[in-house]
């Protein structure tokens, strides 16, 4: 019989994991602690913007039309235990306040939850990112808290927010962290063809599976503070980081992909699983291996700064004081609605409290910016957000914003002054409609 699937946790990851899961052909039973989540879930409502996976929803949730009704959702984990075979923890590991730790009270609590209701012969596959050796100490609660015969697999998740639907049908790789044959056997199962067609997919132990996450995202981190640390020098260099990208870019070891300097990276997964990282090598005694981290970090953090004097600097002697100033994107990347760790957002927040009127617009994330800066301006449009405006400032490369007609902005602005500060418009077009244009890392003609 056809293994049958649990997802614990639906948020980005759990939500996406649930539907493709389904997609695969298996029986898949999500559950979420938070009601409103399930019930629009079961409604095949995203709560958040995701492109492609209502679609999937729409496609799978039981009882709505036309679909196979092969994925449904419950807050019970008694029928989650009596359902699956394979249960998927998807539980987030924010940031703990105040600290550069990650708060496992939500992987904990789902595994404390569901060890006692599960089938003895059950495989509890981890996925949330967490601190190298939590899988062997959440191994023990299940041998402490469910019954015999259960095993333990850790399956890290490589997604990225925008692309969820697509990286999760076609992985780059899979990685299995497993102690036992069958493990092995049962993930390479769930995973068989379409998922993991021509996907490696990598077998090791728990603590190599954790860490390949963190390096990971560590690596990436590391690449985007690198490409912005040398925009810093170009913009003392009078040099052009956009070529100087594209040249080390075409040298295969180094590859053109995640070169795009800005305002930096953010999020809900990079800053805080550096941090989290760093932490954790403190607690293992290996702290001065990932002392450059720090230094990834506050190149990172000091972009949102720098953006921030490049406003200023344009606008010249008075400051941000009694000036408008448009923000086009809110969220911490396109295709996306979430704002968490967002250095658009962060931006705008800053001369907002140096004394600037800021208005901001983004296509998909104004109802979470507004939640969690409700003292900006906002407004409907682009157009909107830029009437009257002594400066516009592009922080998040949205396609609408690149298809903006320069002409039809100078024409209600105060000023034709932009600051593009994720190197994603044509300065050529803007300039010739008349703007004085900057960008990040890039010469000032
Ligand atoms: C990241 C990783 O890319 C995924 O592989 C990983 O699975 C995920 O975290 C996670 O841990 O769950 P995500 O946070 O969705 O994915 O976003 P990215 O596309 O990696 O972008 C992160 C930030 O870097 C954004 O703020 C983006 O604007 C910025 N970025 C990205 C740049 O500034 N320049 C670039 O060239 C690329």
């Amino acid at each position: 019989m056809a293994l049958r699937i649990t997802v614990i946790g639906t948020g980005y990851l759990g939500a996406t994991h649930a539907a493709a899961m389904a997609e695969l052909g298996f029986e898949v039973l999500g559950l979420d602690v938070v009601p409103e989540k399930i019930e629009m879930l079961s409604a095949g409502r995203v709560p958040m913007y995701e492109p492609g996976l209502e679609e999937l929803l729409h496609k799978h949730v039981e009882g709505l039309p036309g679909s196979t009704g092969r994925l449904r959702f419950t807050m019970d984990y008694e029928e989650v235990g009596a359902f699956g075979d394979v249960h998927f923890v998807c539980t987030n590991t924010p940031q703990k306040h105040g600290e550069y730790a990650c708060d496992m009270s939500y992987v904990n609590s789902a595994f404390a939850s569901l060890a006692p209701h599960l089938k003895s012969d059950a495989l509890v596959v981890g996925k949330s990112t967490v601190p190298v050796g939590s899988a062997a100490r959440l191994k023990q609660l299940l041998a402490d808290q469910a019954p015999e015969g259960v095993e333990l697999a850790w399956n890290p998740e490589f997604l990225r927010e925008g692309f969820a639907v697509q990286d999760t049908l076609h992985p780059d790789r899979l990685v299995a962290g497993v102690e036992s044959e069958r493990a092995e056997k049962i993930l390479r199962e769930v995973y068989a063809t379409p998922i993991a067609e021509g996907a490696p997919f990598v077998v090791t132990d728990f603590p190599t599976a954790e860490l390949v996450k963190t390096a990971a995202n560590s690596f990436l981190a590391t690449k985007l503070s690198f490409i912005n640390a040398m925009a810093e020098v170009c913009e003392a260099a009078d040099g052009d980081v956009v070529k100087l990208a594209e040249a080390i870019g075409y040298d295969e070891r180094i590859g053109a992909k995640y070169l795009r300097a800005g305002i930096g990276f953010g999020g809900g997964c990079l800053p805080k699983d550096i941090r989290a990282f760093m932490a954790r090598a403190g607690e293992l005694g290996a702290d001065q291996a990932l002392t450059f981290l720090r230094e990834v970090d506050s190149i990172n953090m000091r972009r949102r700064g720098h953006m921030v004097e490049l406003a200023r600097e344009a606008l010249g002697d008075a400051g941000f004081l009694g000036k408008r100033v448009a923000v086009l994107g809110a969220t911490f990347k396109p295709d996306s609605d979430d704002v968490r760790d967002s250095p658009a957002l962060n931006v705008a927040g800053q001369i907002h409290l140096q004394g600037g009127q800021v208005t901001v617009y983004d296509p998909k994330g104004m109802a979470n910016a507004r939640r969690v800066f409700p003292t900006l301006g906002y407004a409907d449009s682009a157009l909107d957000a830029v009437r009257g405006a002594d400066i516009v400032l592009h922080l998040t490369e949205w396609r609408e914003f690149r298809d903006l007609d320069p002409a039809e902005l100078g024409g209600v602005v105060a000023q034709r002054l932009i600051l593009d500060g994720r190197n994603a418009l044509d300065s050529a077009t803007w300039r010739e409609a008349g703007w004085t244009f900057r960008a990040m890392g890039r010469p000032k003609a």
